[in-house]
């Protein structure tokens, strides 16, 4: 049976009794105004780009308070232990997977990491399925962080990937819930709506490392469970106990965000990966993780987000689809306490998403939308406008002009700032990964 995402937002909507209906009428969005990026709160404007990283850290903060909530400490130490290493995809790739603990006895939450590198000698594949050789004659490659929604098992089709660990895992859609044998390979099969097709990015010379999100925080829905129940375990546990007098506790956001930063901190101890060479991206509510995780962590040197939806890149101040009332009523540990008074409020904001999107500059963004009411893609390219500005100041390129791409249409994806979107699924496809990698390409080769 095919469900409409329209259906699904308002299956959503009424789970969520108290949201607002979400709008999807052009002609209702009431005006609203945007922050400039390139002037201070107090409204001071800039003088120069040796200004910016003190509104960059202006605006981090506003986030930080306003919607995200505090950024989570850095960890005690970060201990990868590689468990297994071996061939992969038919000798194409290398998979080693790690454990990665925050405290230097190894106790408390861990996550999993699966690698994949390409198998290559300088440019081509070695006639070789033995780690060894292909390891030692390796180039660096440029990395492609993301987290994973079913488990690192449904990232490659290899019996040597073990179901990853874990209480909770979300409902694929079927009934079932948790990690099943049967996921093995998901995100490699043709049908599937999302992919994350290791071959053909190893084929292009990135590396891949991914965790399942699951394991750094659990994501229960509203109308399955209590959210904030389960959200504030696992990496959680390492933090001080939150407490409840603070409108901006740290959220499930932020802590995707910071195990995407954790997951650099790998990359840049292995010594056939590139660590100045990191493309962070994510579908979805792992979308808004990337773009966040890209917007505190100044390594990352490409952002991808993928379809982020309301709270990611679209702009909150323009009313149409996703709004903060669906968003708090649905997902409320994504979104820090203070972030509910914009409920029906959104007007008196002092900030919106462009200055998000912003807070990246002046590195590369490839912000890839998705052609759906509830996604406002309209909203996420006038977010990557708003912002553009910003990369200007800087001495790069911004987005390049024009009206409104069609689907499909890449001529807005510029050098340092690219918008594109597409229809068909929600989900990250094969289009996607190619805009992606297209993009990054671009930006190493300078
Ligand atoms: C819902 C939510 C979006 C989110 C998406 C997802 O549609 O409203 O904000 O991006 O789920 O993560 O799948």
């Amino acid at each position: 049976m095919k469900t409409s995402l329209t259906s699904i937002a308002v299956a959503l909507c009424a789970a969520a009794a108290l949201a607002r209906a979400p709008n999807y009428d052009e002609a209702k969005v009431a005006p609203y105004s945007l922050e400039d990026p390139l002037a201070f709160a107090d409204g001071r404007r800039l003088k120069d780009a040796s200004e910016w990283p003190a509104r960059r850290k202006e605006i981090l903060g506003i986030f930080a308070r306003e919607m995200y909530g505090q950024p989570p400490p850095a960890p005690e130490k970060v201990v990868a232990e590689l468990r297994e290493e071996g061939s992969t995809l038919a000798g194409l790739a290398i998979r080693r997977q790690y454990r990665m603990w925050f405290r230097a006895d190894k106790s408390g939450p861990f996550v999993d990491w699966l690698l994949v590198l390409p198998n290559r000698i300088a440019g081509t594949f070695p006639e070789t399925n033995d780690v060894r050789v292909a390891c030692e004659n390796r180039e660096k490659a440029p990395v492609v962080l993301m987290l994973n929604f079913r488990g690192n098992h449904a990232v490659l089709d290899d019996v040597e990937v073990p179901l990853t660990e874990g209480g909770w895992f979300r409902d694929d859609g079927s009934g079932g819930r948790g990690q099943k044998e049967s996921d093995r390979g998901a995100l490699r099969r043709s049908q599937s709506r999302s992919t994350v097709p290791a071959e053909y990015i190893v084929s292009r010379g990135y590396a891949l490392l991914t965790a399942c999100y699951a394991q750094v925080s659990p994501d229960v829905e509203v109308k399955k469970g209590d959210p904030e129940e389960l959200a504030y375990t696992h990496v959680f546990e390492l933090w001080p106990r939150r407490d409840e007098s603070r409108t901006d506790n740290t959220t499930a956001l932020g802590a995707w965000a910071w195990a995407l930063s954790r997951g650099l901190d790998l990359v840049e101890r292995i010594p056939e990966a590139d660590a100045a060479k990191s493309v962070v991206t994510g579908c979805s509510r792992l979308g808004k993780a990337a773009l966040l995780a890209a917007a505190r962590d100044e390594r990352f040197a490409v952002c991808v987000p993928n379809q982020t939806g309301g709270g990611g890149v679209p702009l909150a101040k323009r009313d149409f689809g996703e709004n903060v009332s669906t968003e708090m009523a649905m997902f409320p540990h994504w979104y820090c306490r203070a972030y509910a008074k914009y409920i029906d409020n959104e007007q008196a904001m002092k900030f919106d998403q462009h200055l998000l999107v912003a807070a990246i500059a002046p590195r590369a963004l490839l912000v890839e939308g998705f052609n759906n009411g509830w996604f406002d893609a309209k909203g996420e390219w006038l977010s990557c406008r708003a912002a553009s500005p910003v990369w200007e100041f800087l001495g790069k390129e911004g987005l390049p002009k024009g009206e409104f791409p069609d689907n499909y249409d890449s001529s807005c994806i510029g050098a340092h700032l690219g918008y594109v979107r597409r229809g068909g699924q929600h989900g990250i496809s094969g289009y996607d990964w190619r805009w992606m990698l297209d993009f990054a390409d671009r930006v190493f080769a300078r």
